[in-house]
């Protein structure tokens, strides 16, 4: 049976609650720990620990990190690393909600709030802009292989989490032709197809995962997000390190070879953040490494 957290697996998300927390309390954070096996469910909850808080627990994941900002040639990534991450996710917003009720009533007021940001499936899986978003993520067989992580107990099957939320200009990319989109894309918005001819800072020519040495491949599970007159995508990725996110988003800033991703055109991010995902314990979180 698998170890990975089995939603991360689970394509298909009509809504998605994503929270970010900051620990405030640590007076009462093992209290609070013990009580996590009582509110996460396998079927709606993902829960990633940021590195801050797996120094204060002691626990020794290898490979992970505080996400930190990025300069790239003409724009920076800015880093907002949290403590917990969640995502609480399902077809109906409003069971979702009430789960997410629950999660705050065990995580407050040993942690804060940072955000929550609420996510939703975009005419079967398309970002804002109407492009196909996921189409290059290894199948049902790659997938496991990817994110899970090798190890003794508590660590295999964990996986590492990077999550960046993107701001997108939409009336700016609604008022390209749709040449200009499919080129800042590298693929066709009409049919999906990657064109060959497509410019050097088109997004899939920056970020084929096989183009990188080694290889970088990624599981993507980003959903779009609306506040307001904001809008955006919120970008979440799992692998088993969080080399192949790096890489990749060194080369959309320009750090590779001076050519920044076309996305910059329309779009940047926000805040960034790393997160260990434990793997399951039967129904449950392995929080075995955890003191
Ligand atoms: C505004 C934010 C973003 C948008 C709207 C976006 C959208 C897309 C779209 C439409 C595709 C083509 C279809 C597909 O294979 O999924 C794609 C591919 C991809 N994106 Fe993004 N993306 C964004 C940010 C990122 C970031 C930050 C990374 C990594 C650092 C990334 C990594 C990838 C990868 C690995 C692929 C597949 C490339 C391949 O192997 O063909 N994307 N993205």
């Amino acid at each position: 049976m698998s170890l990975i957290q089995p939603l991360i697996l689970k394509a298909e998300h009509g809504y998605a609650s994503f929270l970010r927390f900051s620990l405030v309390n640590p007076a009462s954070l093992a209290t609070c720990l013990a009580e996590l096996p009582k509110v996460y469910q396998i079927d709606d909850s993902v829960v990633g620990f940021g590195q801050p808080l797996l120094a204060q627990l002691k626990a020794d994941i290898p490979g992970v990190k505080a996400a930190s900002s990025i300069q790239g040639i003409n724009r920076i990534s800015p880093a907002n690393q949290d403590d917990l991450w969640l995502r609480v996710s399902g077809s109906d917003p409003g069971v979702v909600m009430l789960r997410v009720q629950q999660w705050l009533a065990t995580l407050l007021p040993t942690f804060s709030l940072n955000e929550q940001l609420e996510g939703f499936c975009h005419r079967k899986g398309r970002d804002l802009t109407g492009y196909e978003d996921g189409t290059e993520n290894p199948d049902e067989t790659e997938a496991p292989e990817v994110v899970a992580m090798t190890g003794d107990k508590g660590i295999a099957g964990s996986t590492m989490l990077a999550v960046q939320k993107w701001q997108h200009q939409l009336d700016h990319f609604n008022s390209l032709s749709n040449q200009q989109q499919d080129d800042i894309i590298g693929r066709r918005k009409s049919d999906n197809v990657e064109f060959p001819e497509s410019p050097a800072y088109a997004h899939v020519r920056r970020t084929a995962q096989e183009s990188f040495s080694p290889e970088a491949f990624m599981l993507r599970r980003s959903l779009p997000w609306i506040k307001g007159q904001d809008c955006g995508l919120n970008f979440v990725c799992f692998a088993s390190s969080l080399y192949p996110f790096e890489v990749q988003l060194k080369r959309m800033l320009g750090l590779e070879d001076g050519i920044e991703d076309g996305l910059f055109q329309f779009s940047r991010p926000l805040t960034t953040g790393y997160y260990w995902c434990p793997a399951i314990d039967g129904e449950n979180l392995d929080l075995s490494r955890l003191s």
